[in-house]
């Protein structure tokens, strides 16, 4: 019903203070409110006016993570928006339901900005999901879960200048949507959470207290072709997952957990286990192309891209960032293929979490090996262990100049980030 329609939005970044810790007030930044932003529902067709104005005092970017749209309404570095400057950008929604966000991407003010608040969700929605019988009442049996991670200083402050580090800014509390050891109440059978890493360096491991499974239905660019069972999911920074969990692997009365690396991200107080929808492990979510057979692989063109460093001694190929140059060019409707390697130095090494603009791309292999199930559908972050090779089938679909980076937000301040320009 609504696709094809036209949808408004207006995000304004600024200042606020939020109670994170009891009886502490912090400085916090965020999208029309102290901190995060609105979620911000899109359905597949519509065309989309974002009307964008930054009230802080220091530039900013709006970019949408995940989203396919041309560069000029990306919001990389190129499209500051100034203090005090208001600014229209226009797309339309041309890519299957998925769980997206979106983040500031100025060079310099980016890691800094989201780790002290500002950050969004968005949700694709399109007619084929909606068909399907999975959780979907936002709120009540479909829970986004943004997850980061932040230090608080003694005083109950986020002050991103006292702790922030080279290698990435972590934190020993986890905040999610926002909020500090969040609880719901749950009366469903099967709940799903959409997941975001929107950490600025550290990797989450999401488990389910009592070591029960879950099915994952979607990965970072859409549903997957049918559910897979886990019992973790590691997730780096800038990777989202949707998940379903069977409620009635628990007792009615119990207080179960979405963990985190081993701590509680979500309290889930059970009440009932109702069936809601005729959700099935076994059910046939979407069809996703099947891959280019092997001759035809041979036959693409490729690129090299090696991640290197840690801390502030990072670069890809060698080379910082730079917003004057061009580091690959690539044809405006073509595939290739993205050979990136992450070569271990003598201090071992560190995973990188690589990610690209503009496109949706499949993991065609890691280490030569098939990739897991989930990570067969669709993805515009991949994770990046030490000494591994990760080929990703890539297609150019919208042009302009897109983004290339490490998405630990530290690594790319410092210059783990490069361009390639689609003509
Ligand atoms: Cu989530 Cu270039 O960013
Ligand atoms: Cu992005
Ligand atoms: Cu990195």
């Amino acid at each position: 019903e609504q696709e094809g329609n036209h949808v408004t939005y207006s995000l304004t970044a600024q200042q606020g203070e939020t109670e994170l810790l009891d009886g502490h007030r912090t400085q916090t930044l965020g999208y029309n409110g102290a901190m995060l932003g609105p979620v911000l529902r899109l359905t597949k067709g519509q065309q989309v006016t974002m009307k964008l104005s930054n009230r802080l005092d220091e530039p900013t970017t709006f970019h949408w993570h995940g989203l396919k749209v041309d560069s000029d309404a990306d919001g990389g570095p190129h499209n500051a928006v100034q203090p005090g400057e208001d600014k229209t950008v226009q797309f339309t929604v041309d890519q299957q339901a998925a769980t997206l966000w979106y983040h500031p991407h100025y060079m310099g003010n980016t890691a800094r900005q989201v780790y002290q608040g500002l950050a969004g969700l968005i949700l694709v929605e399109d007619s084929q999901e909606a068909a399907l019988p999975l959780p979907r009442t936002y709120g009540v049996d479909d829970i986004p879960l943004v997850i980061q991670d932040r230090y608080f200083t003694e005083d109950g402050r986020i002050d991103y200048n006292a702790v922030s580090n080279p290698d990435g800014t972590q934190g020993d509390v986890l905040i999610v949507n926002g909020t500090v050891k969040p609880y719901i109440t749950t009366k469903s059978h099967w709940v799903r959470y959409r997941i975001v890493n929107g950490s600025n360096a550290s990797n989450f491991d999401v488990a389910l207290s009592g070591h029960h499974n879950f099915y994952q239905v979607a990965s970072d660019g859409g549903l997957l072709t049918r559910p897979v069972s886990l019992t973790t999911l590691r997730l780096s920074p800038g990777e989202r997952a949707e998940i379903v969990v069977d409620m009635s692997q628990y007792k009615v009365g119990e207080t179960a957990q979405v963990t985190v690396n081993g701590a509680t991200a979500l309290a889930v107080r059970i009440a009932d286990v109702a069936d809601t929808v005729a959700f099935s492990p076994d059910m046939a979510l979407t069809t996703i192309a099947p891959l280019p057979e092997s001759d035809t692989l041979a036959t693409l063109p490729r690129k090299h891209i090696e991640l290197q460093g840690m801390g502030p001694m990072v670069s890809i190929n060698g080379r910082t960032f730079s917003m004057e140059r061009i580091d690959e060019q690539a044809v405006f409707g073509t595939q290739e293929i993205w050979e990136v390697t992450n070569p271990s130095t003598m201090m071992g090494g560190m995973i990188h979490p690589f990610h690209m603009h503009g496109v949706q791309f499949r993991i065609l292999s890691r280490n030569g090996q098939t990739p897991p199930a989930q990570e067969q559908g669709w993805k515009d972050t991949v994770l990046v262990n030490p000494d591994e090779k990760v080929e990703l089938l890539v297609r150019y679909e919208r042009k302009g100049v897109f983004m290339f980076h490490c998405h630990i937000l530290e690594h790319e301040e410092n210059g783990m980030m490069g361009q390639f320009e689609v003509k």
